[in-house]
C-alpha cells in the first residue's frame, strides 16, 4: 500500500505478513529459550503506542522531560554543527518532539525534507497529519519499516542527519547496538552527514527503577500488552493478569529488565506457532532491557561505528544525553 498526497506519503517497506512472520519468528526463538524472552517492539500495538504515550507524561518517567529539554535548550546548536538536507527519525512514534529539531534546521535554510521510520503506521499517519499543517515548506515522508534490518531502504541522497531519539538504542543489546550503529554508519555512505542519538544515562536505581515501575500500573500495563500483542496475533491464551510486572536494575550490565513473572504455573497455547508453552510459578519471562549510558562510553560507541563525536549536550540535570556524530 502507498497513500500518497502532494507533499506527504507512506511508503510501506515492511510485507503484509511482515507482523505475522517475524512475530512469529521471535516467539519460536524467544519462549524456547531459557530463560525466555521476546523482544520489545511487539509492544507496540495500538494499545501499546497508547499506554507508551501515557508513559512519557508519568511523573516518573523523566526520559521524555529530560530529551525534550535538551531540545529546546541546544536544538539550535546542535543544527547550526550540523546542516542537512534531510531529517531521517528511527523510531519516530508520535514525533512529538521532532518539531524543535525540525525548527532548529529549517532556521540554518538547508533543511527539504523530513524522512519518519517506524513499525507503526497509526503511529505515523498521526504524526504526518501533526506535522504537515506546521511545516508547510517541508517534503514529510513516513517509512513503516523495521529499524533494525531494513535501514538500506532508506534515501540515500543529499546531506542527512539520522536522528535516534528517545533511548531506544537502550532497547538493543551491546552486540546488535555496534551493528545498528555500524549500519546507520553506512547508510550515510560517503557524503558526510551525522547521528544525532539520544541516551538516557545511568544513575540512581532509586530514580531509575520507579521509571520502570510507576505507582499508577501504566508501565505493567504496557509490559502486559506483549501478552495481549500474542493472544490477538496468534490465537494464544495468556491469562495476562496472571502475569506479574517486574523491573529490575542490573549493576553489571547497566540496564533496566522488564520481565513478567508467572503467579501460579501455566500451559498457555500459542496455535499460530503450533507450540504449548510451560511456566513454572515465578518464572520470568524477559520482555525488555533499557540500558542506560555514560557519555564517555557514548562517544566510545559511535566513534567505533565510524563517526567522529562533535558535540554532547544534556539537561541541568545530567539525566539524559544527547550525543551528535559526524560520519568520518
Ligand atoms: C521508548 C524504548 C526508550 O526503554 O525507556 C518505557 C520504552 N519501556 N517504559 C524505554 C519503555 C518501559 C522506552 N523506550
Amino acid at each position: 500500500m502507498s497513500l500518497s498526497t502532494e507533499r506527504s506519503e507512506i511508503i510501506h517497506h515492511l510485507p503484509p505478513d511482515h507482523l505475522g512472520r517475524s512475530l512469529r519468528a521471535d516467539v519460536r526463538a524467544g519462549l524456547t529459550a531459557s530463560p525466555k524472552t521476546l523482544p520489545p517492539k511487539w509492544f507496540y500495538d495500538k494499545l501499546g503506542s497508547e499506554l507508551f504515550e501515557r508513559i512519557t507524561g508519568l511523573p516518573e518517567y523523566y526520559p521524555t522531560r529530560a530529551e525534550r529539554e535538551v531540545l529546546e535548550l541546544y536544538s539550535a546548536e546542535m543544527a547550526a554543527a550540523s546542516p542537512a538536507e534531510t531529517l531521517i527519525e528511527l523510531g519516530s512514534g508520535s514525533s512529538r518532539k521532532t518539531p524543535l529539531l525540525l525548527n532548529a534546521l529549517t532556521k540554518t535554510g538547508s533543511l527539504r525534507r523530513y524522512v519518519a521510520v517506524d513499525v507503526s503506521d497509526t503511529a505515523l499517519l498521526d504524526a504526518q497529519s501533526e506535522l504537515a499543517p506546521a511545516f508547510p515548506d517541508l517534503k514529510l515522508q513516513a517509512v513503516a519499516a523495521d529499524f533494525e534490518t531494513q535501514l538500506h531502504l532508506l534515501p540515500r541522497t543529499g546531506r542527512r542527519m539520522i536522528a535516534f531519539l528517545g533511548g531506544t538504542i537502550g532497547n538493543l543489546e551491546p552486540e546488535a547496538r555496534a551493528r545498528f550503529l555500524a549500519d546507520v554508519r553506512e547508510l550515510l555512505g560517503d557524503d558526510g552527514g551525522s547521528l544525532l542519538l539520544g541516551t538516557d544515562l545511568v544513575k540512581s536505581p532509586h530514580i531509575l527503577v520507579p521509571a520502570y515501575a510507576d505507582a499508577e500500573g501504566v508501565t505493567a500495563e504496557f509490559n502486559r500488552n506483549v501478552l495481549r500483542v500474542l493472544n490477538a496475533e496468534l490465537g494464544a491464551d495468556f491469562d495476562v493478569m496472571a502475569f506479574e510486572h517486574v523491573a529490575v536494575w542490573k549493576p553489571q550490565e547497566e540496564w533496566i529488565e522488564m520481565r513478567l513473572r508467572a503467579s501460579r504455573p501455566m500451559l498457555v497455547r500459542l496455535p499460530g506457532v503450533a507450540m504449548d508453552v510451560h511456566f513454572h510459578e515465578g518464572e520470568e519471562l524477559r520482555t525488555e532491557i533499557s540500558a542506560k549510558f555514560r557519555p564517555e562510553g557514548v562517544v566510545e560507541e559511535v566513534e567505533t561505528a565510524g563517526f567522529a563525536a562533535v558535540g554532547q549536550w544534556t539537561d541541568r540535570q545530567n539525566r539524559y544525553a544527547m550525543t551528535l556524530a559526524e560520519a568520518v
